[in-house]
């Protein structure tokens, strides 16, 4: 018996690992077909996450191969990653607007509408996406989803409201989750405030929510980006699909 439950997990840990390395493969890929919308002279937002890392990666090389771009990064992890790739580097001091910015998503829906902010940049992402004329997300296959809410919604609060928009959200329908570091104490955003992980199972109109949470006093951001991706570039196995917000 314990030879067998051995086997069923060496087996699962096998299918997990393989689940993995296809998704990074699929993450990779998305990342390499963002490239094409990557011009000389332009100012270039850079997403945070592990897609938006294999991005700014291929980025970085291509700036060692001669490309000329300047990049704005999401977050200081993106930052850090960019800046030790030697891609030149400027902030929202040095620019009036953004050619285009790559980044991932956590879900995506068919109208284009996402969830971001599982890494915790979304505020900082959404500041830079709305600064941005083309708004280019990156994912595997697994984002795409026929209806948001799947995955939590993240949403940035400043500490001292916290615990009173977490009732408003919970009064919303959402089961919410203060999101915590692996040491137990509460994680801080890039900008030093709290998340709130929102689990609502189905967003159903996921414009309302926006508004409404937008509305609470104490949110400084939430994770659903909505009418801002210009570009949805899909990996799925080895095939890249292209979707653009319809007009
Ligand atoms: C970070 C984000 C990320 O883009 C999002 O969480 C997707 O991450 P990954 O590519 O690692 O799945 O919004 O705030």
């Amino acid at each position: 018996m314990a030879n067998a439950l051995h086997k069923n997990d060496r087996h699962k840990n096998d299918r997990h690992k393989n689940d993995q390395h296809k998704n990074d493969q699929e993450k990779e890929a998305a990342a390499s077909a963002s490239l094409k919308f990557i011009k000389d002279g332009q100012v270039v937002g850079l997403g945070t996450g592990s897609t938006a890392a294999f991005f700014v990666r291929l980025l970085g090389e291509k700036v060692k191969d001669g490309l000329k771009i300047r990049g704005i990064p999401t977050s200081e992890g993106s930052r850090r990653q960019a800046a030790g790739l030697g891609i030149p580097l400027i902030t929202l001091d040095d620019c009036q607007a953004i050619d285009v910015t790559v980044d991932g998503a956590d879900e995506v829906d068919p109208q284009l509408r996402l969830i971001k902010g599982g890494g915790g940049a979304l505020l900082r992402e959404k500041i830079i996406a709305s600064a941005t004329r083309q708004l280019v997300i990156i994912v595997d296959a697994t984002k795409r989803v026929p209806v948001l809410g799947k995955f939590p919604l993240p949403v940035e609060v400043i500490k001292f409201a916290q615990p009173l928009v977490a009732k408003k959200i919970s009064a919303l329908g959402a089961d919410v989750r203060l999101r915590l570091q692996p040491d137990g104490k509460p994680f801080l955003s890039d900008e030093n405030n709290h998340i709130l992980d929102c689990h609502f199972g189905q967003i159903r109109d996921a414009d309302a929510l926006a508004r409404q949470l937008s509305d609470m006093p104490g949110v400084v951001e939430h994770g659903l980006f909505i009418g801002m991706a210009n570009i949805v570039l899909v990996a799925n196995g080895t095939e890249i699909v292209e979707l653009r917000h319809k007009a």
